[in-house]
């Protein structure tokens, strides 16, 4: 079956691991796969919703259209583009955020755990961040939306937020209500210096995750400082519940390799964590040096990448555009 599949990433710069295994890797599938039509967004409208250096921020810009090409991302095959450069996006939030209600709105756990505990001074857009990216989604008909599993509440706002201005408007199957695609096993890589903690751009110590720009000798130096346990390798998936870095270190292991995760405790029941480390490092380096180096090659082109947002941009908006007209003309205006 042919699939419309949208997704975006923040660039809010230290894309990492996490990044890569819970969705990346997943739209590079799906860009391969010739049935699919994908769109992947970066979404500069969402990164301003926390404070932003206005220079960093177009850097920013460019190391995530970078990233998604060094991982294997097919410019010519996918639409690339920048959020801000299509209208329809703000323009959409807008609306949608008069169909969308304040009690689903505070359920959004991600806002409390971003928000933390002086919520008075979270910006608005903070707060309505999900209901502008229910916006993207909604505006290109997608079918299948690849993600991690920390934006799966978000998703089912997205699909709320649909069927109830489908159902306002009386106009069925207008919006489409998008399925959500998360990897079961791996969809939450957690940080490298504690399992119970999600692998985040904004931890302060750069030794909790693997950025997609970290060279040989980083990745090398970040595994060994991994945090694990005294005891040897877990001999049985039960283990795993009271042993949060082995699972995760086991989860990153499993997904790099393509095999299940009973299978890696297979492979390393009762071995040392060193021994286990260094096989770890070796698929880690495989897979991301390579990609580090070319993201590092694409970012000495910024015309190049400037081309491909351009490019992309104007293609987003013709699909954009028309969506919105409607949306417009079905509101009343
Ligand atoms: P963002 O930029 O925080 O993350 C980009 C993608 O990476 C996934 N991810 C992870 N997956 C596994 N383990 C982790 N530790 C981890 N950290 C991040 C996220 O789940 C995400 O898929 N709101 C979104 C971006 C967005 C979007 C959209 C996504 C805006 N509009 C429309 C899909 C469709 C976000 O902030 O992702």
């Amino acid at each position: 079956m042919s699939k419309k599949i949208f997704s975006g990433v923040q660039p809010t710069g230290n894309l990492h691991l996490g990044n890569y295994l819970g969705a990346i890797k997943n739209f590079v599938e799906l860009n391969n796969d010739n049935n699919n039509k994908c769109i992947f967004c970066v979404v500069d409208l969402h990164a301003i919703t926390v404070k932003q250096d206005p220079k960093e921020l177009k850097n920013n810009i460019r190391e995530t259209v970078a990233t998604f090409i060094a991982s294997g991302i097919d410019p010519k095959k996918s639409i690339i583009f920048n959020q801000s450069s299509v209208t329809a996006h703000a323009e959409g939030a807008w609306i949608l955020s008069c169909v969308a209600r304040m009690g689903w709105l505070n359920r959004m756990t991600q806002f409390k755990e971003k928000a933390g505990k002086d919520k008075e001074k979270a910006s608005i857009g903070l707060y309505s961040y999900p209901v502008l990216m229910a916006a993207d989604i909604l505006l290109y008909d997608a079918t299948h939306v690849p993600v991690g599993d920390d934006q799966k509440q978000h998703l089912e706002l997205c699909r709320d937020i649909a069927q109830k201005f489908n159902n306002d408007f009386g106009v069925k199957n207008f919006l489409q209500v998008p399925e959500p695609l998360i990897q079961n096993e791996f969809s939450r890589i957690m940080s490298l210096k504690d399992g119970s903690k999600k692998m985040s751009k904004s931890e302060l110590s750069d030794l909790s995750r693997i950025n997609l720009t970290d060279d040989k000798n980083q990745i090398i130096n970040k595994i060994k400082k991994a945090k694990t346990d005294p005891l040897p390798m877990p001999q049985d998936i039960k283990d795993l519940d009271e042993r949060l870095e082995a699972k995760n270190l086991l989860g990153i292991y499993s997904s790099l390799t393509n095999s299940s995760l009973h299978n890696s405790i297979k492979t390393f029941a009762g071995k040392n964590f060193s021994e286990f480390k260094e096989k770890l490092i070796e698929e880690l380096v495989n897979k991301i040096e390579p990609i580090s180096n070319e993201i590092k090659k694409l970012l000495r082109d910024k015309s190049y990448l400037d081309r491909i947002l351009l490019d992309g941009v104007e293609k987003a908006d013709l699909i954009a555009s028309k969506k919105i007209e409607r949306i417009k003309e079905i509101v009343g205006f």
